[in-house]
């Protein structure tokens, strides 16, 4: 009995790691967070900051209408090509590199596992 409690909590585990990724987030101390994000919630890297209650406003909810969550890519990660609308607000947005993205735009997927960005300064 106990052997099998033991298998269902490791394929239980095996089933939640399946579903998530490592997103590592610098902040604008410099200081490292890990974030575990689920792959199968429609989840993007400005909800999962929020949820780990890391500085990112998101203020206008994902809509890619005001930069409070710009980050700067810092892994080789390949993202897709950035949309019209954010290529426009980071036309207007502060701070703007040719890293830069916004983070309500990247989705959380396996393939952004690992992925490094760090946090934009406030404008
Ligand atoms: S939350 Fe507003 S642009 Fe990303």
């Amino acid at each position: 009995m106990q052997f099998q409690w033991e298998q269902h909590c490791h394929d239980l585990q095996l089933v939640m790691e399946d579903n998530t990724i490592k997103v590592h987030i610098i902040d604008r101390e410099n200081k490292e967070h890990i974030l575990e994000g689920p792959t199968d919630m429609s989840m993007n890297i400005m909800e999962l900051c929020k949820a780990y209650e890391l500085p990112v406003i998101g203020e206008c909810g994902g809509m890619a209408m005001c930069a409070t969550c710009q980050c700067y890519l810092e892994s080789d990660t390949p993202l897709p090509e950035q949309s019209d609308d954010e290529l426009d607000m980071l036309d207007q947005a502060f701070y703007v590199k040719n890293e830069s993205r916004l983070g309500c735009q990247i989705q959380l997927n396996d393939s952004i596992d690992g992925i490094i960005l760090r946090l934009a300064p406030e404008a």
